[in-house]
């Protein structure tokens, strides 16, 4: 999600980020903590305004909150509510055209999307600290850390869904259906993935330094040593969202639910794994939920198991 026009009129999304109250309470203490008695503050989308008043209450001289979608008018309708017109400045752009000057002690984003690889989080907020932000100054959050596992999710087709009845073979449906499955497959989105389902540990595959990373990896490569025996029909992957001083948000399927849920990305091939085996993971993202591929490797047999389409 990136341009203007997934964003224009998305209320349902915003009611659900301020419905977060782990993203809320989390955000609204590290800002509360890092803006300091008379701190210039830019707030990256700031939507219905919530971090850009905050930083107002916890003492910024003064708040940038910058917007490209129509929410900017709520955005500055939550300003002059809560009567911090004085301290808040709300501008109507796009964060890549912004033209301020290199004022600012603390810039705030929740540009977070499903993974990294979403909302153009990394390029918006280089843009604005290596133009707005002060030598020293601080981003909020600073790092997202990928993390990724082998996981088991019913999501295909399989052979014993088409038995023999009436002494008839129905196995060719089942190949159409796998066929079916495999031209229409993606990454999709879960509220809360049941966490018995790893087949491994959620490792770390990937930081994301927000402010000095200009670009998102094409791929990502990692390997996992099972902790249960059973099929990995894919990869789950969840986020840290880190906004320093200890302060971070998990997605991970073994914490508390937050708006965000986890990514699931079938790969074609499943693999059986035993405690103990050591898998090779390939994934190859893109922008969209469209197009992941993921590919699965035995390390110790040298099996390839190819998802490609
Ligand atoms: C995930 S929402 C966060 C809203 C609010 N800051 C919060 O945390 O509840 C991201 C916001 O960034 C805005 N946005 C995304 N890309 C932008 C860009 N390039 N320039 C300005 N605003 C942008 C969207 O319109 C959306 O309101």
């Amino acid at each position: 999600m990136s341009g203007v026009g997934v964003w224009n009129g998305r209320y349902e999304l915003h009611r659900s980020f301020l419905g977060d109250t782990i993203r809320n309470d989390l955000y609204a203490a590290a800002i509360t903590d890092a803006v300091k008695p008379g701190s210039h503050v830019l707030d990256l989308g700031s939507g219905t305004g919530i971090w850009a008043c905050v930083a107002a209450r916890a003492g910024a001289a003064r708040v940038v909150a910058v917007e490209f979608s129509d929410l900017v008018e709520h955005c500055r309708e939550t300003v002059a509510r809560a009567g911090l017109g004085h301290i808040v400045e709300v501008v109507r752009a796009d964060i890549r055209e912004l033209d301020l000057p290199r004022e600012f002690d603390v810039i705030t984003h929740e540009l977070v999307g499903g993974l990294v690889w979403e909302e153009d989080m990394i390029e918006l907020v280089h843009i604005a600290a290596s133009r707005f932000l002060k030598p020293g100054g601080r981003v909020i959050p600073h790092e997202v850390r990928v993390q990724m596992a082998p996981w088991y999710i019913a999501d295909r087709p399989y052979r014993g869904g088409w038995p023999d009845v009436c002494g008839l073979d129905f196995g060719h449906l089942y190949a159409a259906e796998l066929a079916q499955w495999h031209a229409t497959r993606r990454a999709m989105t879960f509220s809360h993935t049941d966490p018995t389902l790893a087949l491994a540990d959620l490792e770390t595959v990937y930081v994301a330094r927000l402010g000095t990373d200009t670009v998102v990896p094409a791929s990502i490569g990692f390997e996992s040593v099972a902790t249960r025996e059973g099929v990995a029909t894919g990869v789950l992957a969840a986020m840290e969202i880190d906004l320093g001083s200890g302060r971070v948000i998990s997605t991970s399927p073994f914490e508390p639910p937050t708006n965000w849920g986890q990514l699931y990305v079938p790969a074609a091939e499943v693999i059986e794994l035993d405690v103990g085996d050591r898998v090779r993971v390939e994934v190859h993202p893109t922008l969209s939920t469209e197009g992941w591929d993921v590919r699965f490797t035995r390390i110790d047999t040298g099996s390839t198991h190819s998802s490609r389409r």
